[in-house]
């Protein structure tokens, strides 16, 4: 019985669940927020086959304890705070008053963006971990230092690129943020696409791979390609491609060899679009 366990012990035991940060007073019981929704249906288009829906991942039907038309309507009122958006900075204002996404209630700070909205290059990584929800920046902590050392070896810095994330807030202990989650926050991570309107795109890892492109193979197989990405409002289509999470390279040093590719890569596309 946990009344009979002393409060070190309990610690302990938080600790071994994967409790590794306090944010609030009060317990919250995840099971009754809103949870997956439609996701919006944008045509993204790869170099060699059709146009398709956005990943399957985050296309799946509502089934929420509020019912699909709660799901459905959060998801309609994200598209149209969004689209109302005519510049970055009213996108960050917007999404700051925004309350449709449930990761909002366990952060300390929004993580909209860091860098140059008129840059050439949009970097787009999975979520915000620790340092970043301290901060309210993104890739701010180990990852984002490697990630500052990968874009100097080709010559850009955070004034010619701009980085974001699939979703705006830190998802608790850096689980990978679930399929609402990033349905919710795709309709601002598109229409920010849409305001800075970029040459490249960069997703980065898996998860921001298969929400930006609809790819739902592993970068392994993905990167070192290029694919096109569109919205609606998009003045063309964007030339986007996937590269290994600077945090999978800490962790597996051995694909930096391939990162290293990618980057030469992305440097001569650069160099041809200007
Ligand atoms: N990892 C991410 O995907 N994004 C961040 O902002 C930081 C770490």
């Amino acid at each position: 019985m946990i009344e009979n366990l002393s409060t070190a012990e309990i610690l302990r035991w938080q600790l071994e669940a994967g409790v590794d940060e306090t944010i609030g007073n009060e317990p919250i019981n995840h099971f009754n927020e809103v949870a997956p929704v439609k996701a919006p249906i944008v045509a993204v288009k790869t170099e060699s086959s059709a146009p398709k829906a956005r990943s399957q991942a985050v296309a799946d039907r509502p089934r929420t304890q509020q019912g699909p038309a709660v799901a459905e309507k959060l998801l309609h009122d994200a598209c149209e705070i969004a689209a109302a958006a005519k510049s970055v900075d009213e996108l960050k204002r917007a999404l700051a008053d925004y309350d449709g996404c449930a990761l909002k209630k366990t952060a300390t700070n929004l993580v909209f963006g860091d860098g140059n909205p008129r840059a050439k290059v949009v970097l787009i990584g999975e979520g915000p971990g620790a340092e970043e929800d301290r901060m309210g920046l993104p890739f701010v902590g180990p990852s984002g230092q490697l990630l500052d050392k990968m874009l100097a070896s080709i010559g850009l810095d955070r004034e010619q690129v701009y980085i974001s994330n699939t979703v705006f807030w830190r998802p608790p202990g850096n689980r990978t943020p679930t399929t609402a989650e990033t349905a919710l926050c795709l309709p601002f991570v598109e229409r920010l696409m849409e305001l800075i309107d970029p040459e490249i795109l960069i997703t980065l890892g898996g998860p921001a791979t298969k929400a930006m492109l609809a790819e739902t193979a592993g970068v392994g197989r993905l990167r070192g390609k290029w694919f096109t990405y569109s919205t609606p409002k998009l003045s063309r289509p964007v030339q986007a491609t996937a590269m290994f999470h600077p945090a999978y390279l800490l962790r597996s040093p051995a694909h930096k060899r391939e990162a290293w590719r990618d980057l030469l890569m992305i440097r001569d596309k650069l160099d041809e679009l200007t």
